[in-house]
């Protein structure tokens, strides 16, 4: 596996949600992590099939553009019940037609579709967070760490906290969603810890392991 040379990086991504999620995570590592925003980048256009398809697109993309390491997470949630979708297109489920998105909608469609499907009593509404990130170099060089976390689709959803589907998703084990919970306790882990709760914070935890020489 191919090592990180500097402690500066820069994070693929435009989502507001998911850069909060990076900045606490990778502060505790010391590294100097801007964001795709920062430079200015362009979003590039998600035209893969799989998470890994995309946090390439994104990573390689940012590594191209400032010569550094990108670091990327291409995620979504997957409803047994419907076949895992929304899975790649979980953002795509959110946009609206001026490019804005409205995440109560998107729910809203989500627990539409379930109920269409029959899905209402709590054991038909399993469903899983999936994040995928990929760590891009200039030269097109890539490391993958994927982090699932199970849950229940819960109806109506609760929580002012987090972002995108937070809100309907319970993860396994929990009574509250993670909209109810504050970030520390959505990640489950700080560096050192055995295990991770969200499917980020999983993702990042085996890219600590692998990159950063953490325990
Ligand atoms: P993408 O990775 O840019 O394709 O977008 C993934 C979408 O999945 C986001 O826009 C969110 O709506 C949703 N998503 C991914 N991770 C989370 C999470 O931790 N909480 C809530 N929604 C998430």
């Amino acid at each position: 596996m191919r090592q990180l040379e500097d402690r500066k990086i820069v994070v693929a991504s435009h989502n507001k949600g998911k850069l909060a999620e990076f900045a606490d995570l990778i502060a505790p590592f010391g590294f100097e992590a801007k964001s795709a925003a920062d430079y200015g980048l362009p979003e590039p256009e998600e035209t893969g099939m799989t998470f890994e398809e995309n946090a390439y697109i994104k990573a390689l993309a940012a590594a191209s553009a400032t010569g550094l390491p990108a670091l990327s997470d291409d995620s979504g949630l997957m409803v047994d019940a419907l076949d895992g979708a929304p899975g790649v297109y979980t953002a795509d489920w959110a946009t609206l037609e001026d490019g804005t998105r409205d995440f109560a909608m998107a729910m809203r469609v989500t627990e539409e579709k379930m109920a269409e499907k029959g899905a209402l009593a709590n054991d038909r509404r399993t469903g899983r967070f999936v994040s995928v990130i990929c760590l891009a170099w200039p030269d097109g060089h890539a490391e993958y760490f994927r982090g699932e976390i199970d849950g229940h689709l819960v109806w109506p959803p609760r929580g002012e906290k987090g972002f995108g589907y937070d809100p309907m998703f319970q993860p396994e084990g929990f009574d509250v969603t993670f909209g109810e919970m504050n970030a520390d306790e959505k990640h489950g882990w700080k560096p050192g810890d055995a295990t991770a709760l969200s499917h980020r914070a999983r993702a990042f935890q085996k890219f600590a392991r692998a990159m950063l020489g953490s325990a």
